[in-house]
């Protein structure tokens, strides 16, 4: 069959990367794609990148199934106009992306269904918030209902600094999504990235992994995309998985089914976990970037069957097979990320770079220009690798970043300090 993938991150790359493994595929497509994805896939450099357009494309290259990479295309309902045109596409519809473009829609669910997560109240009046934080203790989470590319949220360590975040999501600092904010309780605990996937009756776990949000080594500096991450995330355990399935993930879905709005796709469930106890800190409503760079090269079953049983409801029968091995990504990002930076630095030499395959570098603010590899975003390559130990692949990823002629670059070496460290 024909696939589509939208998308240009380290996430997309990855997906590329293991759809070309499947038997079932004939020709892979991507948009816009990166340098990296246009080694496996057409890609086709879409400059005006609306539904209609993409749907111009997909009967252009016969299209037999599309799938959709990020968040914002969601949300703007191609699925559901792809449904509308017969082509099988992986991927929640507009109404079920709720989940991940409205932040109180979400809290207010959980409240609804006794779903754990932080307490909280919403607001769209400002003196109203600046009255409720008045009696509230710091560190408190400030966040913008909508969507704002992982920026949205706040974490006050003074009163001072809650008012000032406050202020500036209600003057437009994110725009429509700054029109309702939600004010919460801070939780204290281990965060771990959860996902799962659903076809709207049935729900099967997709692994875990953690991913580092900070800048900056020892978690400090502003959050980003994601410097890095690993899988599996040991927290985990199949006691805590049952749990996450049971009192967070199923009343949601039926919550929706309720609504005639069954969820279709990768749901990726952000938690807090305290005293081996699970709490909902948001859903995403596809696969994570880093995490599923780590998640993928851990898979051993067929990704497009996958895709596949999902759509046609068929889940039940599908068993999701893992390799054994662990794998960690680190990303190398643009100095200056995830403020300004520059684009269109040369990275000279990634084709000469020699690695074994247990490694992989999957791009994502990558372009080609003149044949050579040129930087186009604020995270650039994800490098990745599997191994037995941690500790090991985080070794062997440094070995191999060290190797890349690329003088306007910065990563992180603490990724995975959490389970490296612990022993
Ligand atoms: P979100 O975009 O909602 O995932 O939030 C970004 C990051 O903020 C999360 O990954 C957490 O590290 C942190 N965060 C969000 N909500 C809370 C909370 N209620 N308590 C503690 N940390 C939080
Ligand atoms: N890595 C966080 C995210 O994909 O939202």
């Amino acid at each position: 069959m024909n696939i589509l993938v939208i998308g240009s991150g380290g996430r997309e790359h990855s997906i590329c990367w293991a759809i070309k493994k499947s038997p079932q595929l004939d020709k892979l497509y991507c948009i816009p794609g990166n340098a990296g994805i246009s080694d496996l896939a057409t890609c086709i450099p879409e400059k005006d990148l609306t539904n209609e357009n993409i749907i111009k494309v997909c009967k252009e290259f016969k299209i037999d199934l599309v799938v959709i990479g990020p968040e914002a295309y969601l949300v703007n309902g191609l699925s559901d106009i792809l449904i509308a045109e017969n082509i099988r596409v992986f991927g929640p519809n507009k109404d079920a992306s709720i989940l991940e473009s409205s932040k109180s829609f979400t809290k207010n669910l959980c409240s609804k269904y006794g779903i754990p997560t932080a307490k909280y109240e919403t607001f769209s009046n400002k003196n109203y918030a600046y009255e409720y934080l008045e009696k509230q203790n710091v560190p408190i989470v400030i966040k913008a209902d909508g969507l704002a590319s992982g920026k949205g949220v706040i974490i006050a360590n003074s009163k001072p600094e809650a008012f000032k975040a406050v202020d500036e999501i209600f003057s437009g600092k994110f725009g429509e999504s700054g029109k309702i904010i939600v004010i919460e309780e801070y939780l204290e605990g281990t965060e771990a990235s959860f996902f799962a996937i659903s076809d709207g009756n049935n729900v099967i776990p997709f692994t875990t992994a953690e991913d580092y949000k900070r800048v900056f080594e020892k978690n400090k500096g502003p959050n980003t995309g994601g410097m890095g991450a690993y899988s599996p995330a040991p927290i985990v355990s199949k006691e805590l998985e049952k749990k996450i399935i049971s009192k967070i993930i199923i009343p949601t879905l039926n919550a929706l089914k309720r609504k005639k709005n069954a969820y279709n796709g990768f749901l990726y469930v952000g938690l807090m976990i305290k005293n081996n106890e699970p709490f909902l800190i948001e859903y995403n409503i596809r696969m994570g970037d880093p995490e599923c760079q780590v998640i993928l090269p851990r898979l051993k079953t067929d990704i497009v069957k996958i895709f596949i049983d999902t759509i046609k409801n068929k889940l039940t029968n599908t068993k999701i097979k893992w390799k054994k091995q662990k794998s960690m990504t680190i990303v190398l990002c643009s100095k200056g990320y995830p403020g300004k930076y520059k684009k269109n630095s040369r990275i000279s030499n990634l084709n000469q770079i020699n690695y074994s395959k247990n490694d992989y570098i999957y791009h994502a603010g990558t372009k080609l220009f003149n044949q050579e590899i040129r930087t186009n975003g604020g995270r650039v390559l994800n490098i990745t690798s599997v191994g037995d130990s941690f500790s090991k692949i985080r070794k062997k990823i440094i070995k191999i970043i060290k190797k890349i002629n690329w003088k306007d670059g910065f990563y992180r070496k603490d990724i995975g300090w959490k389970v490296i460290n612990k022993k």
